[in-house]
């Protein structure tokens, strides 16, 4: 039951989110303010950010809740009301005198409003520090399958941003975190954003949600294998990658069936030749298909500098961190460390279908429809009986994609020596392909087989006998490659 205190301070959030929606602040206000690159602002931005500026009621708004900075009140007032700036100070978002200095910066991520701890300050930080939407926020973001659900769960919310984004498509969310710090933060950030559909539980991973099973699981906790229990969004406990491995597990064991996860994970190797047996191993013992994505590798050392790099500046300090670190790797006989993400979906088919791609963290973008296609599409493959089979199919291209051929000179007139094909968008994924099946990519038509499609370019091509069956059999393989990857679809 919420308290008097609690309705109030929601009720401020509220209203503060609709001033915040009035003054038109959103992503692209701000890339516009601050330029492409004004997302990825840190502290040593903010004096030329500050002085780039105007001075308007979103531009007030930017200085004030994106930046950080301190405003005066009767500037924050004129932008966004007197009554948002009460909110601010009942939130605990600022402290209000005569300036509004902000404890919290909120930022928008799609059309939400995300408010979290301000400018990490490293080694500073308190344990119960609650992060902004971080590069590995945006990863589990991008790779969420997003179909209209009745139940959703996320598994250590920080500020709530995935049950967030999932509250959008799912009718009730369920979110649950250690932290009580982080459940005010994901209250506050429901009322912020007009959601009434999340229900916050508090305790340790998948404990808070019983035996109850959901639709949508998402999952970025604390996967880095560290010796270390400094910040709690960091540093889940554990041994090694056990939490990534207990994640995975359990994530399985609470879906329903056709429902989906995605959980951010980590996975050790004790040989840097075979990395991801680990993660294998775990999403074979799920019985779900799985979608492993793997965004970073690194030996030991690698890995500790990559985690402690706050501490560069501090040579003492960052060599001892290196050595604890190191040894404590040693000793568990790590040589490679992973991080990625492992998508699963629970269809109830007797042999599972994995994939294990890499993806660029800085590159993805919205996946999901992607994923859906991909996953369906393994299913109708893994039905087909021969390979062949797939020519009576009829397909359709189902991403923006990226068609390349590599032109080189020769002695007598330049030759097409490769090719490829590249997803344009989600996780843009690149297959090579030989030139002439490219051809065929490129005439897909949902009216025609795939074997009337080939015919054709064949005919135009001039190719028959053992060239017409190369063309077959090298198109069969790259439209296989593409439905798996969720950029062609069966019609
Ligand atoms: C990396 S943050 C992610 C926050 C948010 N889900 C996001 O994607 O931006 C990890 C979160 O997991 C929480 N956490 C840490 N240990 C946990 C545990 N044992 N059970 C549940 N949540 C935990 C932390 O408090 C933190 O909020």
């Amino acid at each position: 039951m919420a308290t008097d205190a609690a309705t109030t301070n929601r009720a401020a959030a509220a209203h503060l989110g609709e001033a915040l929606r009035a003054v038109g602040y959103a992503e692209d206000g701000i890339i516009e303010l601050l330029g492409e690159d004004g997302y990825s602002t840190g502290p040593e931005d903010l004096p030329t950010h500050a002085r780039r500026l105007p001075e308007t009621k979103l531009a007030t708004t930017v200085r004030l809740l994106f930046l950080g900075l301190a405003v005066p009140t009767a500037e924050a007032e004129r932008a966004l009301g007197r009554r948002a700036v009460e909110a601010l100070a009942l939130t605990g978002f600022a402290e209000v005198d005569d300036e509004v200095v902000p404890r919290t910066r909120i930022v928008p991520v799609e059309d939400l409003l995300i408010a979290a701890d301000s400018y990490s300050r490293g080694i500073e930080d308190p344990a119960d520090y609650v992060a902004a939407f971080s590069p590995t926020s945006r990863l589990c973001d991008a790779l969420t399958p997003r179909p209209q659900v009745d139940s959703a769960l996320d598994v250590g919310t920080g500020s709530g941003a995935q049950a967030l984004l999932a509250a959008r498509h799912a009718r009730r969310v369920v979110a649950t975190d250690v932290n009580p710090r982080a459940l005010e933060f994901t209250r506050l950030n429901a009322a912020l954003n007009g959601l009434a559909n999340i229900e916050v539980r508090s305790g340790s991973l998948f404990e808070p949600a019983g035996d109850e099973h959901f639709d949508l699981i998402v999952c970025n906790a604390p996967y880095v294998i560290s010796p270390e229990r400094r910040w709690t969004y960091r540093d889940a406990g554990g041994v090694g990658d056990e939490i990534s491995e207990r994640v995975v597990r359990e994530a399985a064991a609470r879906l329903n069936d056709g429902g989906f996860a995605t959980v951010t994970a980590s996975w050790v190797a004790p040989d840097a030749e075979e990395p991801d047996e680990r993660v294998l191993a775990w999403v074979d013992a799920t019985g779900c298909d799985a979608w492993i994505f793997v965004a970073w590798g690194a030996d030991a050392l690698d890995h500790a500098a990559e985690w402690n790099a706050d501490l560069a500046g501090d040579a003492e300090a960052f060599a001892e961190r290196l050595d604890d670190w190191n040894r404590y790797l040693d000793e568990l006989g790590v040589r490679w460390i992973s991080e990625g993400a492992v998508v699963l979906h629970r269809t109830g088919r007797s042999r599972p279908v994995v994939r294990i791609d890499e993806v660029d963290q800085e590159e993805i973008e919205a996946a999901g429809d992607q994923i859906e296609r991909a996953f369906q599409a393994r299913a109708r493959l893994a039905e087909l009986h021969r390979s062949t089979d797939l020519l009576d199919e009829r397909l359709r291209v189902a991403s923006k994609l990226r068609l390349e051929h590599v032109l080189e000179p020769q002695p007598d007139a330049p030759a097409v020596t490769s090719a490829s094909v590249s997803l344009d968008d989600g996780t843009f994924s690149a297959v090579d392909a030989d030139p002439d099946a490219l051809e065929v990519v490129f005439e897909l038509d949902p009216d025609l087989t795939l074997a009337e499609v080939l015919d054709e370019v064949a005919d135009r091509l001039d190719l028959s006998g053992e060239d017409a069956l190369r063309l077959q059999r090298d198109t069969l393989e790259l439209c296989r490659e593409l439905l798996e990857l969720g950029a062609l679809q069966l019609a």
